[in-house]
């Protein structure tokens, strides 16, 4: 069903029930569908790129770099070793795992959007030679990974995992192409058990992350994450879903008082 011209207010809670929303920038028109394809996905990241890192940093107060470090501790890279940084973006967890390998060791940062991919390429540029040498930039889907068997030491996801169409077919294609005892940390958002907590996370989303969207006329592109944290399993689920694929260990920390959390996991 093709709405145009939606009221704003109605956009909004549109979001909060957890519709599908995919914007034409031309004044709000949208569709409404239960979960967004894949194409739609690979089209909102492109279409974010531009204002994605300023974004990241407005949105979390910059806190989004320390969670990413948190994970890193929990998954342990070492110099020499091949890592993989999956649904890579603009590539931040890319170079903190760049500096943790380098020099002789490789990280290679896998993402379907071009958008996002040119921006990280660019953005390399400017890191030191021995870190720029060790980092790859492949476009590629994360559910068909373009590696051998066993081929890493390690992999990070972060804010990805909840945006791809088949949970349970990435985890698999990741343990897939992970050598025995490789170490995995994947970071997202999580809904927190509190209900004070709970609210403040909805009002956040609703009110500070949309209408801050709002402003750069990414209104629906945001919206879309309070519909993809009510589809994605919490910590509990996500522990057997990697179980399933074949993970030995896995364990999921709650972390920034539950609103976010870091899936640890171990083939
Ligand atoms: C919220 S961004 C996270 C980017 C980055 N990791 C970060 O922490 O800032 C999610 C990323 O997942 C990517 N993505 C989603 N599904 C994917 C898939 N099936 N294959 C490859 N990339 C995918 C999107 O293109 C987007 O760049």
């Amino acid at each position: 069903m093709r709405i145009a011209s939606k009221p704003k207010r109605e956009l909004r809670r549109n979001s909060l029930l957890g519709l599908r929303l995919a914007t034409a920038t031309d004044n709000f028109k949208i569709t409404i569908m239960s979960r967004p394809s894949e194409t739609d996905v690979q089209q909102i990241f492109d279409r974010i790129a531009p204002v994605y890192d300023r974004f990241n940093d407005l949105l979390s107060l910059g806190q989004h770099r320390i969670w990413k470090k948190m994970a890193l501790r929990w998954c342990e890279p070492k110099q020499g070793e091949t890592w993989l940084d999956l649904c890579c973006g603009s590539g931040d967890m890319t170079r903190l795992l760049a500096k943790q390998v380098a020099p002789t060791g490789k990280v290679i940062g896998v993402d379907f959007s071009r958008e996002l991919l040119a921006i990280a390429a660019h953005k390399t540029k400017s890191y030191p030679l021995n870190m720029q040498k060790a980092i790859a930039w492949q476009q590629a889907n994360v559910l068909e990974l373009p590696f051998e068997d066993s081929s890493c030491n390690g992999a990070t996801i972060s804010y990805g995992l909840r945006n791809v169409v088949d949970i349970p077919q990435c985890l698999a294609e990741l343990h897939r192409v992970l050598k025995a005892g490789a170490k995995v940390a994947i970071l997202d958002f999580h809904r927190p058990s509190d209900r004070l907590i709970q609210s403040f996370q909805n009002f956040y989303l609703d009110r500070v992350v949309v209408p801050l969207a709002d402003r750069f006329n990414m209104t629906a592109e945001y919206a879309y994450i309070a519909p993809s944290l009510a589809r994605f399993p919490i910590g509990s689920e996500q522990v057997q879903l990697a179980k399933n694929a074949g993970f030995r260990q896995a364990q999921h920390y709650a972390i920034a008082s539950g609103m976010m959390g870091i899936l640890v996991l171990q083939k």
